[in-house]
């Protein structure tokens, strides 16, 4: 049957990882290519406790439809969270919108920014519900390389030197995905003078700052100019399934995001906000939890970087990052790491072609490597797995 689609539709990619979890549910399996957390960090006895009693004790209003920029008990916890790492009051209301995970807060502000032809400026490799979630749209993508250190902020001071500008400028601060890069200090700083200089707006998209396993806490963006809209989720530190991110931003943009959420879905589901803002405002609870969970990402990256050092030596290089769960990989010797993702999976291991994530889909030599659902054991054997499947691309060059 044929159906007439809106002509915005004509660039919508299908998320390449999505499509490799249908790989990644073969028997016997293992999967560097998911991002998910792993399941051990997420705090199921807490959560059962707090369900039960929010159900008995709030009775009807937990399951009740709820105020499209959220639940007060979590704005009011999320005011006071970022009044100190912002280092400036947070309004409960007028600066905060809770949204369906970061995800929607990415497609809402699309909604509202992106007219076809405009620009928005992203690194390439990025994270791909972005360029999603802006595609749709139809945006000219101006990409801006980076390094170990983020996105190179001084090109992009030329680009606008020159006359260049965007819409919005996209990055990814903490932990990059797929790069796994930190935007250095200098970098904030520069961006944020170049936000104020060129009035630019700013999206600081941070799920992983609260899994650093190395290296000093930087301030975000936002600490530096109020051009910013911040967002980050209870995905990575609690559970992604519950779906409950925010951002945080200026109060013209927030209030034009609260009407577009009311078309989009209402309000974030009633439940979970409360349940997290319960569990979340307990003194020391989600220091706590960071605690617990912070050395099980780190003990992973450890056993992910030092098999491949052991078992592949060289010929896979990568920056070592400070959190988050990726290690974004150079594969000597393979041009299109997509034909090394055929013999790895033949070999029983999945990664995702770095080709997934750069702008233009052009093949290139690099590869996310995802520690973060596998068990140091595991990790050991996938990466046993991969130098097999490199030696069976080897051979068949
Ligand atoms: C950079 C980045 N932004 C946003 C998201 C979406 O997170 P959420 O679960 O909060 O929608 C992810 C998830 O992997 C991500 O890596």
């Amino acid at each position: 049957m044929s159906f007439q689609f809106a002509t915005r539709t004509k660039g919508l990619r299908s998320s390449a990882i999505r499509d490799l979890l249908k790989v990644t549910e073969m028997p016997n399996m293992l999967s560097l290519a998911g991002g998910l957390p792993t399941p051990d960090s997420f705090p199921l006895p807490d959560l059962r406790r707090e369900a039960d009693r929010l159900l008995g004790e709030f009775g009807p209003r937990v399951v009740q439809y709820s105020a499209t920029d959220g639940m007060v008990e979590l704005r009011q916890w999320l005011s006071q969270h970022y009044t100190v790492e912002l280092q400036r009051p947070v309004a409960i209301d007028g600066e905060i919108v809770v949204t369906h995970g970061s995800q929607q807060a990415l497609d809402l502000l699309a909604k509202i920014l992106v007219d076809p032809g405009d620009v928005v400026v992203s690194e390439s490799p990025a994270y791909l519900g972005a360029v999603q979630a802006f595609e749709l749209f139809e945006p000219r993508f101006e990409v801006i390389p980076g390094d170990e250190h983020g996105m190179k902020v001084e090109l992009l001071a030329e680009q606008l030197a020159a006359g260049l500008r965007p819409k919005l400028v996209y990055v990814v601060p903490n932990f990059h995905n797929p790069s796994g890069a930190t935007l250095s200090l200098e970098r904030r700083q520069l961006l944020a003078r170049l936000a104020d200089e060129y009035e630019l707006l700013i999206v600081e998209d941070d799920p992983y700052g609260a899994i650093r396993f190395a290296g000093a806490e930087l301030p975000p963006v936002a600490a530096f100019t109020t051009r910013v809209v911040h967002l980050s989720t209870f995905s990575k530190v609690v559970a992604p399934g519950f779906r409950v991110g925010w951002m945080i931003g200026p109060p013209e943009v927030m209030a034009m995001v609260a009407r577009a959420k009311q078309a989009a879905d209402l309000h974030t589901a009633t439940f979970p906000q409360l349940l997290l803002a319960n569990i979340v405002s307990q003194p020391g609870w989600l220091d706590a939890q960071k605690a617990r969970i912070v050395p099980m990402y780190r003990e992973r990256y450890h056993a992910l970087s030092t098999a491949l050092h052991h078992i592949v030596g060289d010929r896979i290089r990568f920056h070592h990052p400070e959190g988050g769960m990726f290690l974004w990989t150079h594969v000597d010797g393979v041009a299109d790491t997509k034909q090394l993702l055929t013999h790895a999976v033949e070999h029983g291991v999945a990664f995702v072609p770095g080709s997934a994530f750069t702008i233009d889909q052009t093949p290139d030599s690099k590869a996310r490597l995802s520690y973060s659902a596998l068990s140091p054991e595991q990790l050991g054997e996938a990466v046993a797995r991969l130098a097999r499947g490199l030696a069976a691309y080897d051979a068949a060059r």
